[in-house]
This record gives C-alpha cells, sequence and structure tokens, in this order.
C-alpha cells in the first residue's frame, strides 16, 4: 500500500502487515511529522491544531455530545486534565481533584505528564522515578507509583518527561498509544486515574487524548484563556476523529473574580451552549496558590476556605454523589 505523507507528499511503500492492530497515526521518515494513517490523501489536513492565534466562535462549534452522563460505576473512570494553555489551573484542579477523591474514599492514581513534575511537589513527595521508568521498564509499577495520601497514589511527571517524548517520536507506529498501553495493565486497582497534562500540544498530550475517557478543561475566565478554549476545542475534535472514546464532559471556571465582567460574559456564553458540562467555578483564593509551598492540599492548607469549598463542589459533581464532605 502506498501512503503519501500530507506534510511533505513523501510516498511511503508501506507493508500494511506490519502496521499493529489500532495504531491510528504514522511517522514520515522523510520530514519526521506524525500524520493519520487512515485519511492517506495528499492533500488531507494534519491533525493537530495550527498554532497561533485564530478568531474564536463558540458559535462555530456546537456541542457534539451534549449529554454530561457519568460513566457505569465499577470501570475506572480516566479523566484528563487538560487545556492547551498554561497558568489556567491545570495542575492545582489534578492535584485538589485527586486528593478530594481520595478523601471521599475513591482509590486514585494521579499521573502527571508534565516536565515540570509539580503535582508531586504539590502533594510534598519526591518519588524516585515515575511516567518515563514506568514506560521504559527502568523501575517496576510498585516503584514508579508512589503513594502519596491514603487511597491517593502517584506516577510522577518532571524532566526525565523529554527522554519519554523522544522515545515516543522515534516510533514510526503507535506512538500515540505509548502511555495507554503502559497505564491500561495497572488502573484496574483505581477508581480514577487523574492525568495532569502541560500546556501545549506535544507528543504527551496526544498519548494522553489516545488514554483518556473524560476530559476536565479548566478555563480562567480571562480574556486570553477563552481564545485558548476554542483552539482546544479544534484539537479534541481532531483526535475524536480517530478516538471517539474521548469526550470533553468538564468544563471548570477558574479564577472566578466577581469583579471582571468579561468574565461573567464569557461564563454564560459557554453556560448557554454547554450547559450541565459547565461547572460551578473555581473562586479567585490566594489559599490555592499559598498550599503548593507547604507541599499540602487545600484539603489539609485551608480546609475552610473558599478554594477547598469550590473543589469539594467539584468533586460532588464528578462522582454524581451530592452528598458528599456535608
Ligand atoms: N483559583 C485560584 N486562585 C488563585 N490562584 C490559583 C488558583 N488556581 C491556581 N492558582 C495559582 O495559579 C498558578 C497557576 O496554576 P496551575 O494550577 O499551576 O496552572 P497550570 O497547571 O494550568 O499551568 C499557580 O501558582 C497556582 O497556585
Ligand atoms: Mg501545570
Amino acid at each position: 500500500m502506498i501512503i503519501t505523507c500530507p506534510h511533505c507528499k513523501k510516498d511511503h511503500n508501506i507493508d500494511e502487515k506490519r502496521i499493529p492492530p489500532n495504531v491510528k497515526m504514522a511517522r514520515c521518515q522523510g520530514c519526521g511529522q506524525q500524520f493519520p494513517l487512515d485519511i492517506p490523501k495528499a492533500d488531507s489536513p494534519p491533525p493537530a491544531p495550527v498554532p497561533g492565534p485564530q478568531p474564536i466562535s463558540l458559535e462555530a462549534s456546537p456541542d457534539p455530545d451534549p449529554s454530561p452522563g457519568i460513566p457505569p460505576s465499577g470501570e475506572t473512570r480516566r479523566i484528563g486534565v487538560s487545556l492547551s494553555k498554561g497558568g489556567v489551573g491545570k495542575t492545582t484542579t489534578s492535584v485538589n481533584l485527586a486528593a478530594g477523591l481520595a478523601l471521599a474514599g475513591k482509590k486514585v492514581l494521579l499521573v502527571d505528564t508534565d516536565t515540570q513534575g509539580q503535582s508531586s511537589f504539590m502533594l510534598g513527595v519526591k518519588p524516585k522515578g515515575g511516567l518515563t521508568e514506568l514506560v521504559t521498564g527502568e523501575l517496576p509499577p510498585q516503584e514508579a507509583i508512589v503513594q502519596a495520601r491514603k487511597n491517593l497514589w502517584i506516577l510522577a511527571g518532571g524532566k526525565s518527561l523529554a527522554g519519554l517524548k523522544r522515545l515516543i517520536d522515534r516510533k514510526d507506529y503507535g506512538g500515540e498509544l505509548t502511555i495507554a498501553q503502559a497505564l491500561t495493565p495497572l488502573e484496574k486497582d483505581y477508581d480514577y486515574v487523574v492525568v495532569d497534562t502541560s500546556p501545549g500540544w506535544d507528543p504527551l498530550t496526544v498519548n494522553v487524548l489516545f488514554y483518556v475517557n473524560e476530559l476536565m478543561t479548566p478555563v480562567s475566565l480571562e480574556v486570553m484563556s477563552i481564545q485558548g478554549f476554542g483552539e482546544f476545542l479544534k484539537s479534541i475534535a481532531s483526535i475524536q476523529k480517530f478516538r471517539k472514546e474521548v469526550q470533553l464532559r468538564y468544563i471548570l471556571p477558574t479564577f472566578r473574580d466577581m469583579r471582571v465582567k468579561r468574565g461573567s460574559e464569557f461564563l454564560e456564553e459557554i453556560e448557554k451552549i454547554y450547559g450541565e458540562k459547565v461547572c460551578s467555578p473555581i473562586r479567585y483564593n490566594v489559599r490555592l496558590s499559598e498550599a503548593p509551598a507547604y507541599g499540602q492540599t487545600i484539603f489539609e492548607f485551608a480546609p475552610g476556605s473558599n478554594g477547598a469549598q469550590d473543589y469539594r463542589e467539584l468533586i460532588r459533581k464528578v462522582t454524581g454523589e451530592p452528598d458528599l464532605f456535608t
């Protein structure tokens, strides 16, 4: 079979039998870029979003799956906390969501796919390895995964993820399934796997989107992030072409500040389109930014704060258990 790279137009003569099952992306050995395997036409668009500012039109992106339903119980829920932009509260949300679920008695694995490795710092643990060492086999799962609290385990990120990115890039086929292949055999031990992502669109983000089924997207109620949200919707759509299981389930407004009018308008706008998927906002709360320095979650550092209250509300929504923590 001849496959033409949509980027550099190079023709590749490929033996179909060499392509493992489930693989949806290939990497061109000519230009090094990835492209979808089942759209081999030369003029097909690349799957990743075009970087750079683009006008956002929420009206033009109607919600493709309006049901906010909670998946059947018994299965491990895989939630990715993701949005292209940095500083919107992804890590704060991943850590406090995971910690709150653990407090509610759920068994939780928090996976950090950010090279900054903030999640373990925020929980005050110093694992000797994490996701990279798990994938490469340098550490067995029981050493790569570290218990951080009762019911809460972490698979750390950090600088070594650069090596994991290279490993993914070197694979001709199936690089996008690397994280899924590493995590799937382990997930049965947990009720929830919560995955924190890095800002931007890189091989690790794509891997996360090929693993999680539910996406939670923190949206800072600021103008710049509204732009990021529109771009993120396009990114999700480009992955859903290959993997329809990944769904935007939760839109979480963060940095809610009643004084900023533009934020309120945006909130109303997304509520109109996304209805139930829009969670109660996380208010701007200085306690949330202070807690990490003490290696504590918001529930430990300031259990009575607005930040703790807002994250408890989020956990009630995600579990579908309205009486939790009351
Ligand atoms: N609701 C909030 N109120 C105040 N500060 C916050 C809030 N959420 C996050 N922060 C702080 O904002 C910064 C960016 O948050 P972070 O969770 O690291 O974002 P991201 O992971 O998206 O880059 C951090 O210093 C964090 O402590
Ligand atoms: Mg982060």
